[in-house]
């Protein structure tokens, strides 16, 4: 019996908070919101007071949802989105630059003979993505005072006083010796952060210090990134399985054991937890922009929010021959073209607003599907279904269209909130050293499966339609 613990999962668009007992499961549950700000030349920044506003609020929100005090606070966070902070003070120097932001574009080209060294030295390839160029950014033009970290390493240190960030997290930093989990002196070097005061890298199940924040003193025993804090949570813990979060971006996550298995597909390489000192590892894909491409759908006023996918998309019986690459900020694996920007082609006078949606669906769909490849590329036998959740999954036509290209049945996971379960499955870990894995991961079923509709043909014509937009992208603006 280690009681409640409330798991935090602060995103890039909202904050979602979960009171879970091992006995009852959720008891309670918040959310606030995080509103990114979009601006000209790739730039996505937010305040980092903002950050840490959502968190308390929503942390707050479901403790008074809960009615009762918790035992330990997990925190999960966004991932490769960094800011300058006085340690002395806690107070932030700059905003944080979001994991979408794209202002480290040239000093990533600058860097371009470094990038093989680098991916082989981190596991990631070199992408203003990662946390590690967009703090070298930070230093070249805007602040050389106090510390430039991740977000997790900031809000932790305001809720604990404690300097820490997990190796996951750390993991994405483009700093982090992949092999040792540890601090690599070299690629600190390569991006001439070789000078930075860095955070401790601590396990995801470890005591980092107490918070007063949520009602008395209540440790923090659990740091992990969102995704790999989702990739437990669904249970994806055995080489060979993987995972898709639809969120913001859209990340597919196949684990792959307890040796660094550097791909050869152009997927990254990374920690997916260090537990007890000792760590296992994924491969990992990104799709930039999932719902932040509805977002934008909505924002230009084709459809009213995620809510209208399906009825305006499931209105017409196809795409209607219209191709959306919905690169909007930028291709991910296996391309890492982030330089690139969306194409929409087909478009006739009959193109309507179902088309556009089927089109949106079908772009993320087919990007998911080339990962997917690219986990069966290297781990050397294809997947047999595909793990999936995030706020996306609630779209049968989204999802329809995900099992269609993909040729596997696609599992939607019955837990929501997936990445607030796996922070906060950690932080019971953390606070009682006793438990193994094993107890605490949430038992996993489907609330939904969807299986292939149509045939092999159909999908990888459908599917050939798509890349061949990716080239004339890529063949129009040569990297
Ligand atoms: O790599 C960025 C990712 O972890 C952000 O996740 O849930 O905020 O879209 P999310």
């Amino acid at each position: 019996m280690t009681g409640p613990v409330l798991a935090v999962d602060q995103g890039t668009s909202g904050t979602k908070a979960l009171v879970v007992c091992p006995e009852r499961g959720v008891i309670g549950s918040g959310t606030a919101p995080v509103r990114p700000r979009h601006l000209p030349g790739g730039r996505v920044e937010v305040a980092p007071g903002e950050l840490l506003a959502s968190v308390l609020d929503a942390g707050r929100a479901a403790l008074a949802d809960a009615g009762e005090p918790v035992a330990a606070v997990g925190l999960a966070n966004q991932g490769e989105t960094v800011l300058a902070w006085d340690p002395e003070t806690g107070e932030p120097l700059t905003d944080a630059l979001v994991w979408q932001d794209r202002r480290a574009d040239d000093l990533c080209a600058e860097l371009t003979e470094h990038a093989d060294e680098l991916k082989a030295l981190t596991g990631l390839p070199l992408d203003p993505y990662f946390a590690a160029p967009k703090m070298a950014w930070i230093r070249r033009h805007l602040t050389r005072h106090g510390v430039v970290t991740t977000s997790d390493a900031w809000l932790t240190h305001r809720l604990t006083g404690a300097f820490v960030t997990d190796a996951a997290t750390a993991g994405r930093t483009q700093l982090l010796d992949l092999d040792s989990a540890a601090w690599s002196p070299r690629a600190l070097d390569v991006f001439g952060l070789g000078a930075e005061r860095l955070p401790r890298v601590v396990d995801a199940a470890e005591r980092v210090g107490t918070t007063t924040a949520f009602g008395g003193d209540v440790p923090l025993t659990g740091l992990l990134v969102d995704q790999q804090a989702a990739l437990l949570a669904q249970d994806v813990t055995e080489p060979g399985s993987a995972k898709c979060t639809y969120g913001t971006g859209a990340f597919l996550l196949a684990q792959t054991g307890t040796r660094p298995r550097r791909g050869d597909s152009g997927l990254v390489a990374c920690v997916a937890w260090r537990l007890g000192g000792r760590s296992s590892y994924c491969l990992d894909g990104q799709v930039y922009t999932a719902a932040s491409a509805v977002r934008w759908l909505t924002d230009i006023g084709v459809i009213g929010g995620p809510k209208d996918i399906d009825p305006i998309g499931s209105a017409v019986p196809d795409t209607g021959g219209v191709t959306f690459v919905p690169a909007l900020a930028g291709l991910a694996a296996p391309w890492w073209r982030g330089d690139l920007r969306g194409s929409l082609t087909g478009l006739g006078l009959d193109t309507t607003a179902g088309h556009l949606v089927r089109a949106l669906c079908e772009g993320v769909a087919a990007q998911v599907a080339e990962l997917a490849d690219a986990v069966t590329a290297d781990l050397g036998e294809p997947l047999r279904s595909l793990r999936v959740d995030g706020g996306l999954t609630r779209s049968d036509l989204l999802m329809q269209t995900q099992a269609d290209l993909l040729q596997l049945p696609v599992e939607v996971s019955a837990l929501p909130d997936v990445t607030a379960l796996g922070v906060g499955a950690v932080a019971r870990l953390g606070l009682d050293p006793s438990l193994t894995l094993r107890d605490v991961v949430p038992d996993w079923r489907p609330a939904a499966v969807y299986e292939p509709r149509i045939g092999a043909d159909e999908a990888a014509a459908r599917r050939e339609a798509f890349r061949a937009q990716v080239a004339v992208l890529t063949d129009r603006t040569p990297s």
